[in-house]
């Protein structure tokens, strides 16, 4: 096929609430070029904020999640336009991997298929992760000669044992969607049939809980890994606050259906969110 547009390189939809985002270059098995770098960031960027999205899911079209950078337009030719092209380049993958990690809505990969290298980027951005059984995960870098870089080697070492890791970089073999759940890289692996259902079970679940609350929890799980225990204290405090002053009433509501109403059990479920008059 002749070259795909900027705008085909990622596809999205909205269903009941939950974005499902692909990407969207199945013919080069979903790499990561520079235009769909730049893409992802504007179609982050729509989604963010609006009404019905509460939960965004990254997926990808075809047998891939995604095959790692473009080797082709995001290292070699980037590459031919000097350090100014490759910064750019990196700016623009780097960017829109940040904006998942701390994205307003919950976000949860779902890794149909291949997975390799820079995709540990996006794959560490999401929240949740879950796999088919069938996908493949490695850091291949090693075997076309170069370190995995753009955060893969931090992703290996943040979600994986350190023997782990240290072999998953070192021998470049790869591992399916079972042992990735194993090791830590996804929540869950599943039959590739099953998988959809199962991310729209968990998504459907956040949904029905307290947004401000939500993007707090997520905030802070990833804040406080870096912090000593005093200091994960005193900005859990703040963050709580902060989030008070956003959302006063909804921890009110859910404090009045469980004391006094005995709807719930906070314990066993989320409160009922409907039932909020502000
Ligand atoms: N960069 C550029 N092009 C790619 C990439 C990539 N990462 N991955 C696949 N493609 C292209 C192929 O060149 C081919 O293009 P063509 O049809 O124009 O020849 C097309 O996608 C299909 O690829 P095949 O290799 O034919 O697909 P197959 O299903 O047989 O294999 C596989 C899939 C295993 C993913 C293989 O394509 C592969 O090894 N890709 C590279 C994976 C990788 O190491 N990525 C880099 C990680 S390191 C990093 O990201 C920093």
């Amino acid at each position: 096929m002749t070259d795909r547009s900027e705008s085909d390189t990622v596809a999205f939809e909205v269903r009941n609430g939950i974005a499902w985002v692909k990407f969207n270059r199945p013919e080069k098995r979903n790499s990561m070029s520079p235009k769909l770098n730049r893409r992802m960031m504007e179609v982050l960027d729509a989604l963010e904020y609006r009404d019905d999205v509460g939960v965004l899911v990254l997926t990808g079209e075809g047998t891939s999640w995604t095959a790692g950078m473009d080797l082709k337009e995001y290292f070699r030719e980037t590459e031919a336009q000097g350090l100014g092209g490759t910064r750019k380049a990196q700016r623009e993958s780097y960017g829109w991997w940040r904006r998942l990690r701390w994205y307003q809505k919950p976000t949860i990969a779902m890794v149909n298929g291949w997975c390799f290298g820079g995709g540990y980027g996006p794959l560490f951005g999401c929240d949740l992760a879950f796999a088919a059984d069938e996908a493949t995960f490695g850091l291949s870098e090693i075997n076309w000669g170069i370190l995995p870089g753009g955060g893969a080697s931090k992703v290996a070492t943040e979600l994986m044992p350190f023997r782990k890791a240290m072999y998953h970089a070192l021998m470049g073999e790869n591992i399916d969607g079972r042992t990735a759940a194993e090791w830590g890289l996804v929540n869950e692996s599943h039959p590739a049939a099953a998988l959809e259902a199962r991310v729209t079970e968990v998504a459907t679940i956040l949904l029905a809980k307290n947004p401000i609350a939500l993007k707090a929890t997520k905030d802070a799980i990833r804040r406080v890994r870096e912090m000593t225990y005093d200091n994960a204290e005193d900005y859990l405090i703040r963050a709580q606050e902060a989030a008070n002053s956003f959302d006063n009433e909804g921890r009110k509501e859910g404090i009045r259906q469980f004391i006094d109403d005995k709807s719930y059990k906070p314990g066993l479920g989320a409160y009922d969110r409907s039932k909020q008059t502000v």
